[in-house]
């Protein structure tokens, strides 16, 4: 159920800015800004001359990355008497852990942009503030926000004028669909778990992980959910029973997140020349798939993405399993036929890290994640000992969970 706050009810927050212009940030009303809100985030996209830019397609729904969280809003910044729309930023509350079993309320702002014409006059800040706000009514004790290291705006914006502190820098890892099929090693069986085992199975080897939502049953019987997938050597196949929760000695999971359905992604500004070796690449792939060509997809249409989440691997031969489990990923992607790329976020000293599969050139060696605290911790949300302040104690693992909601 969304705990958004009713339209009408919305409050309004007037503010001069530093033009001594009035702007207005409200809740976003779909009737009302969803063309307003759809130019913004055109108008943010268009990259600089002459390079190549990801465009984003939110497909008509520009509340699309957050509505898959039971609590959430999006917000406007609303400019002079013509009303236009010229900011907008997304933001959502969850239960996570912070390491150590230990639970918090998080919020989760993302989406801000801020119309090209508008900028440095403090809209931004306000919607970061205003946005605070209706987080701390949902009792959020924390707030973070993830942003491209070299962001240098978003970076300012969020630690000097917000009092973000720069907290994690899990590594993006981006691995283009082929259009050959990848081997899944001998002697490893693949199984799909089912939901209720997969959940039990996450709850147990995520505990001590950051991030971890406690919500993941909703994300596991979420339509946008593939599925989750373990790897295990073929010999342990036939002793054991997923469903008994009991773990085999050896084995990899990850779960499959279809983003497709949320958003596309389009390739532009790429010069004619690239553009031909790209499709050329593919052509000779799939025309002479044993040469196991890396070859380019076709990211100059619109293609959809999936997450790999999840991801955990233990045992003998751990590495192994886990890139076959990747292969596996891989394949569905492909049968898929809109699907470009697989994208997996782990932490940069996860060891997942090295056995995923990806392309340097397009994954993010940091991404960086900003956190604030913006409320008193509930101190009796935990049994164990409560988080004394996450922020300043030192992480106690290398594990964090990227929600698939997130991306
Ligand atoms: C990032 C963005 C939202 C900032 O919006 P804005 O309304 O211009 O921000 P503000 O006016 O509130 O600026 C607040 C502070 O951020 C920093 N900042 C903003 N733009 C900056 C820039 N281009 N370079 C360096 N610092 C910048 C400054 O410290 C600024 O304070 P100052 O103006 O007193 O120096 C806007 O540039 C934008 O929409 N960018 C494209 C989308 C994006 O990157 N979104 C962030 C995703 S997390």
């Amino acid at each position: 159920m969304s705990m958004k706050i009713a339209a009408e009810n919305s409050p309004e927050f007037p503010m001069k800015t530093k033009v001594n212009s009035v702007v207005i940030v409200r809740e976003y009303n779909e009737e009302r800004d969803k063309l307003g809100v759809e130019e913004i985030e055109r108008r943010c996209e268009t990259g600089q001359r002459g390079k190549p830019t990801l465009v984003t397609d939110l497909m008509g729904d520009p509340v699309c990355r957050v509505r898959h969280f039971p609590s959430h809003i999006a917000l406007v910044a609303e400019y002079g008497e013509e009303k236009e729309i010229v900011g907008v930023i997304r933001g959502c509350v969850k239960t996570v852990t912070t390491g150590g079993s230990n639970f918090v309320k998080l919020a989760y702002l993302l989406g801000l942009r801020v119309s090209p014409t508008h900028r440095r006059l403090g809209i931004g800040t306000k919607l970061v503030q205003k946005l605070e706000e209706w987080c701390k009514q949902q009792g959020a004790e924390y707030s973070y926000m993830a942003t491209d290291c070299g962001n240098e705006a978003s970076i300012n914006l969020f630690t000097r004028k917000c009092s973000y502190t720069k907290f994690r820098t899990p590594t993006m890892l981006v691995q283009p669909v082929h259009a050959h099929y990848k081997p899944v090693g001998a002697g490893i069986s693949i199984v799909r778990l089912p939901r209720k085992s997969a959940e039990t199975i996450y709850r147990r080897v995520f505990a001590n992980s950051e991030f971890f939502p406690k919500d993941i049953d909703l994300i596991l019987s979420s339509n946008l959910n593939l599925g989750t997938f373990m790897a295990v050597p073929k010999k342990f196949v036939p002793r054991w029973d997923p469903k008994t929760g009991i773990l085999p000695p050896s084995f990899a999971i990850l779960s499959v997140w279809n983003t497709k359905e949320v958003f596309k992604l389009q390739l532009k500004g790429v010069s004619a020349l690239k553009y031909a070796f790209c499709v050329g690449s593919r052509l000779l792939d799939a025309w002479m798939p044993w040469l196991r060509l890396p070859s380019f997809p076709d990211v100059f249409r619109q293609f959809g993405v999936y997450f790999l989440y999840g991801l955990h691997m233990e045992g003998k031969h751990a590495s192994l399993l886990m890139k076959s489990l990747c292969a596996f990923a891989h394949n569905m992607a492909r049968d898929d036929g809109e699907c470009g790329a697989l994208v997996a976020e782990v932490g940069a000293k996860d060891p997942v890290r090295e056995t995923i599969p990806h392309w340097r050139k397009f994954s993010w060696a940091e991404d960086l994640w900003c956190i604030k605290k913006i409320g008193a911790v509930d101190e009796d949300r935990n049994e164990r000992c409560p988080p004394s302040d996450w922020m300043k104690s030192r992480s106690s693992t290398s594990v964090i969970f990227v929600d698939p909601r997130d991306i």
